[in-house]
């Protein structure tokens, strides 16, 4: 970090935006393989959150990786960095008071441990989308298992790359056996349970 700099209180800040929306703010961090349904299910979740004038904006993988994140690729440390920044911003949305889904492969868990220790404690969910490699292959929605399998992608997350499940996640979606609604029920209820909603 530069020298010289002075942290800056506002104003408003993270209990007034929540005063206001009248809920919880957090992050809602899925994360598992390529194919097994985060992005999905965060998108499913999101639209219930919408439609209900909650507060929520989802961060997603492929999307990220056009823009703020377009100069990363999939070494260990590109996505060490590609996580970092997701954090950060995921912070500062949770501090506006909006409820933040991630849906990022996110496979090495020191990182999103340090997400994790960034956000006020409780304000951070880790919700683990859990689907067997060879399902995830089975289904291969984007062709990349395939590629990986031909070696046209090196390094890809559960045929050369580690995966690392998480030990103590919040929450832990079977994806194999339930679909993208009851998938996200399961995160609602959570979320109600833990009276964010
Ligand atoms: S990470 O590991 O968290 O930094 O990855 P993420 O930002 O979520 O990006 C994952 C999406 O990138 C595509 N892709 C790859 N995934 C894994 N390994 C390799 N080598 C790779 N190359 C490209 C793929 O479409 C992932 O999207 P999802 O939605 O997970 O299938």
């Amino acid at each position: 970090m530069s020298e010289n700099l002075t942290w800056h209180e506002t104003s408003v800040g993270n209990e007034d935006y929540r005063r206001k929306n009248g809920h919880q703010s957090g992050v809602l961090w899925f994360t598992g393989l390529s194919g097994s349904g985060k992005s999905s299910i965060a998108n499913q979740l999101n639209k219930v959150l919408y439609e209900k004038g909650i507060q929520s904006y989802l961060l997603d993988g492929d999307n990220v990786r056009h823009g703020l994140n377009a100069d990363l690729g999939f070494s260990e440390e590109d996505r060490e960095e590609n996580i970092r920044r997701i954090g950060e911003v995921a912070k500062l949305f949770a501090d506006s008071g909006t409820i933040v889904l991630t849906a990022f492969i996110s496979p090495y868990q020191k990182d999103r441990d340090l997400v994790r220790a960034s956000v006020q404690a409780g304000d951070f969910i880790e919700i683990h989308v859990d689907c067997p490699v060879e399902e995830c292959e089975t289904r291969d929605p984007k062709g990349l298992y395939k590629k990986a399998r031909n070696g046209e992608i090196k390094g890809f997350t559960g045929i050369d790359a580690p995966y690392e499940a998480p030990p103590k996640p919040e929450l832990v979606l079977d994806s194999k056996t339930h679909d993208v609604e009851s998938c996200a029920e399961q995160v609602w209820k959570l979320l109600q349970k833990k009276n964010w909603v």
